[in-house]
């Protein structure tokens, strides 16, 4: 507990977690009164498993009507989601849906996100980047993630990415956190192991750095009378603590072995426990760097997320001494001394995203060294990411990051501009 935090905690409408609990669903829907849906998943979950076909009927059998839009795409853009607005208010013939349900990924979530709020004016969603007003009112929304993951089944933003200068751009409002955020970890059972890294280390990854990011109480809301990230309390950091232990107990062992039960649902719980941390303290300098190597480079949301986090730590080392501490000490690095122990623990961080097949330097990710200058000043745009990077220079910060990040330079290895 910590008196000066300025709590600001928003959760999803209801959060059930257990192994078969997507057998509740069609029964919970109709108790809620709702009718009509649109069910936004990808041909993945139509062709290999049998769960939309016994959604949708069991739905049936309780007067519920489901209309199937299964063009979700990985790291979907802009252009996918207003088509995506078009062809779904054709098939439903002008009337509108009352709930939305998302099967998939992050990716199918956040398509389905996006369209809880242009489906109901067939609006083009770059309308809604940059915040919605109070007139705007979302679908509800209801998520079951099929990866652990990304945590989008808590948050209060759709991702997307935008063609037209090839970033990932955000429709944000907590008015689009799903009302039902359903967590059937069987649905995890079938990622293969690439899905299961980067979805994993995501999660690790949403973790650690909402754990080590602005306190609330130096969080800059805007005046936001609603804000959807607000800073680290103890709350967020409870939640945070917790996934990593899950993730340090269960992310090697789901990657290795994808039968793995316990592993499976361990990993569930850590991506939820994230989401529930970052989903209200917020993240920074990580995602903020990896969105502009995602530019760049077309790679996974994890993938790009994992090659900057072991630096990300290491600058923050100086600043959030106790907490890169105890990260250690969950992984089990005690070190000669604190220091050497988070010194240890950025290194572990590394030989773990290496553990999960992705490159540890952006020079091996494929940057090239003359566009470290343009992906910091990139990174350093997104600025609801960079204001909470709980340094004084940021931008210096950033810089050095990305350098350190392109020539693999942890701990003492110089940290110089260049
Ligand atoms: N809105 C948010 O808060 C938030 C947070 C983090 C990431 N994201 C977004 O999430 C996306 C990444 O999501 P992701 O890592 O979950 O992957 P994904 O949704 O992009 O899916 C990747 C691939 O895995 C397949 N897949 C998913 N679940 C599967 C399963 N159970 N069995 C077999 N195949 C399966 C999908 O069909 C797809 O081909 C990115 O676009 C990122 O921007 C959003």
């Amino acid at each position: 507990m910590r008196t000066e935090d300025l709590i600001h905690f928003c959760p999803p409408g209801r959060l059930i977690i257990g192994a078969g609990s997507r057998s509740q669903l069609p029964a919970l829907v109709a108790r809620l009164g709702y009718r009509k849906g649109v069910l936004v998943t990808d041909p993945f979950f139509v062709k290999s498993t049998p769960w939309v076909d016994e959604y949708v009927r069991s739905a049936s059998a309780l007067g519920i009507e489901t209309i199937v839009f299964d063009g979700g795409e990985a790291d979907p853009t802009t252009t996918l989601c207003d088509n995506a607005t078009q062809a779904v208010r054709i098939a439903l013939g002008g009337n509108a849906p009352d709930h939305v349900i998302a099967l998939g990924g992050g990716s199918n979530i956040d398509l389905a996100k996006a369209l809880c709020i242009t489906l109901p004016s067939g609006r083009p969603v770059r309308d809604f980047v940059g915040g919605l007003t109070a007139a705007d009112r979302p679908i509800p929304l209801i998520a079951l993630p099929t990866t652990a993951g990304t945590g989008s089944e808590a948050t209060p933003g759709a991702i997307l990415v935008d063609p037209s200068n090839a970033t990932k751009v955000a429709v944000m409002d907590n008015s689009l956190r799903p009302q039902i955020a359903l967590i059937d970890p069987e649905f995890t059972y079938t990622c293969p192991p690439r899905v299961t890294a980067d979805a994993g280390i995501d999660a690790l990854t949403h973790a650690i750095e909402s754990y080590l990011t602005l306190d609330s109480v130096q969080y800059d809301r805007g005046g936001h009378p609603d804000p959807g990230y607000s800073g680290r309390s103890s709350l967020t950091m409870l939640f945070a603590r917790e996934a990593i232990s899950l993730c340090a107990r269960y992310l090697k062992r789901c990657y290795d072995n994808g039968a793995d039960v316990e592993a499976r649902t361990g990993m569930c719980y850590a991506s939820v426990y994230a989401a529930l941390s970052y989903g209200s303290a917020g993240l920074n300098a990580v995602h903020g760097i990896a969105y502009a190597v995602a530019g760049m480079t077309h790679r996974s949301h994890g993938t790009t997320n994992a090659v900057v986090l072991p630096y990300v730590v290491d600058a923050l080392a100086a600043h959030r001494p106790t907490e890169t501490t105890e990260i250690a000490q969950i992984f089990g690095i005690c070190g000669e001394s604190p220091e050497h122990a988070v010194r240890e623990l950025t290194e572990f961080l590394r030989e773990l995203v290496a553990y999960l097949g992705i490159p540890t330097t952006l020079k091996d990710l494929g940057i090239a060294k003359a566009s470290l200058d343009s992906l910091t000043r990139d990174a350093l745009a997104v600025t609801r990411l960079a204001k909470s990077f709980p340094v004084c220079d940021v931008e210096d910060a950033y810089g050095r990051i990305v350098r350190n990040a392109y020539h693999g330079r942890l701990g003492k290895a110089p940290t110089s501009n260049k």
